[in-house]
């Protein structure tokens, strides 16, 4: 198994290109089931979950040609896919493959919408939290789909199609958005989707959706309207810049000092999270090219945070702001609202030397002078980048075990840190 060899102590400088958001380019590539035109997908992320998603939907029947490089392309630039749904041989996602990756439970949507059945593995557990589906199924029953479960799979069925509603989340959820945007765009008739998430990865389906034919208006905002069409087509769409990758290698200039330009960054997508590191001292610049994050000589100011959907603070940078805050000159209090169970990260960052009380969903940090390198292992994707940053400020070697999960949402996160001169290095086998 891989490992990440870290030594710490080293500022860094130099500029470091944004890739096409995870949580974006997932869901698209499921949305172009919708079609049996091709969907041409730009600037798409060169990591783990875009490869089982692949393998997924060409389980389904779907053909999916990456374009490889051509000259002149920029070493980072994310891959060009194109995905041809033209024939949907199989209506069933297997255990085995839906229980790798929680996100291809959707599939279930563009299935049922297309096809008018499908029968889908639950998820299963997941290292953060029970994370169930209930909503998602609130949500595709209110549009006329039958569900049942048997042996361990959503089993649903719309003999007559799916038709339009208003579905009412009781609380924001990412996954039931997807999910009913996705049915709602070939139900018949308009369905409203009230208590909508508005994040930006919604925003940015809606709008590919709509390049394809569908009619949807208000993603981004808490009430989405969709006119269900009968056929959706071909078109052509760039994944927008990973917001979550972008705050976490800013907080990682904000813990080793430095100056490093994010190009590529969108600041209007993690302006919560800026605004954040602002307190803290940390210098934010907003230029053509994307966001410069400078600490010079400042310290780190202590925060109090608390989670929230879009455009509140995002759970996926909490784990590494916790880590930031472990050398704050303070006490922080940082609170997750979104998921139970989100810190797997706390007793690893304690191997640094970092002090950190947990009381309910409210961690407590004590900011110390100074963490010491360790072996960790990194749990879930986000707290595993946490362990990182840490490493980066820590004084000697860390060595990050179990990183597959790094590469699951990071994309060459070692070559991209040691390009701005930290000590990191991947360690095969
Ligand atoms: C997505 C993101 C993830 C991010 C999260 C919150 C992707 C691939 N993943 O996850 O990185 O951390 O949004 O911003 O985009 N819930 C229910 N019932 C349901 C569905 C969700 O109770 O049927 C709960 C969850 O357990 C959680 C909360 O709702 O407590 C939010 O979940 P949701 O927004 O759906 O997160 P995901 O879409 O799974």
């Amino acid at each position: 198994m891989d490992r990440i060899r870290i030594i710490g102590g080293n500022k860094l400088h130099g500029t470091i290109p944004i890739s096409g958001a995870k949580n974006a380019a997932l869901p698209l590539m499921i949305a172009a089931m919708l079609s049996d035109e091709t969907l041409i997908l730009d600037n798409v992320p060169r990591l783990a979950d875009v490869a089982l998603l692949q393998r997924i939907l060409g389980n389904h029947g779907v053909d999916i040609m990456a374009v490889g490089k051509r000259p002149g392309d920029h070493e980072y630039q994310g891959q060009t896919l194109h995905i041809s749904a033209k024939n949907i041989i199989d209506t069933t996602a297997p255990y085995d493959l839906v229980s790798k990756m929680r996100a291809s439970f959707w599939v279930i949507a563009p299935l049922l919408a297309r096809m008018h059945e499908a029968k889908v593995s639950l998820p299963g557990g997941c290292a953060i939290g029970t994370r169930p589906v209930d909503l998602l199924i609130m949500a595709l029953e209110k549009l006329g789909a039958e569900l049942s479960i048997d042996a361990g799979y959503v089993v649903a069925k719309a003999p007559g199609g799916l038709k339009g509603a208003t579905i009412e989340f009781p609380k924001v959820t990412v996954s039931g958005t997807h999910v009913a945007l996705m049915a709602a765009a070939l139900a018949k008739g308009t369905t409203i989707i009230a208590n909508a998430a508005c994040e930006p990865e919604i925003t940015d389906v809606a709008d590919c959706l709509n390049k394809m034919g569908a009619k949807i208006t208000g993603a981004g905002t808490p009430r989405i309207m969709i006119e269900g069409v009968s056929k959706l087509h071909g078109a052509r769409h760039t994944v927008l810049p990973d917001r979550i990758e972008t705050g976490t290698y800013a907080m990682a200039v904000a813990m080793t000092g430095g100056e490093v330009q994010l190009s590529g960054a969108r600041p209007e997508l993690l302006q919560s999270a800026l605004d954040v590191l602002t307190q803290a001292g940390v210098t934010i610049t907003v230029n053509n090219d994307g966001i410069k994050v400078a600490r010079n000589g400042a310290g780190i100011s202590p925060v109090t945070v608390t989670t929230a959907p879009f455009p509140g603070f995002p759970t996926d940078l909490q784990a590494q702001l916790m880590a930031l805050m472990t050398r704050a000159k303070g006490a922080s209090h940082i609170t997750e609202t979104i998921f139970e169970n989100r810190f797997m990260h706390v007793q690893e960052l304690a191997r640094f030397g970092a002090r950190i009380q947990l009381d309910g969903e409210t961690a407590t940090i004590d900011g110390v002078a100074k963490l010491r390198g360790a072996p960790v292992m990194a749990t879930d994707l986000r707290a595993s980048v946490s362990l990182v940053i840490a490493a980066l400020a820590a004084e000697g070697e860390t060595m990050v075990n179990r990183i597959y999960h790094l590469d699951r949402g990071f994309e060459r996160l070692e070559e991209k840190l040691s390009a701005c001169g930290a000590t990191i290095e991947r360690i095969s086998g």
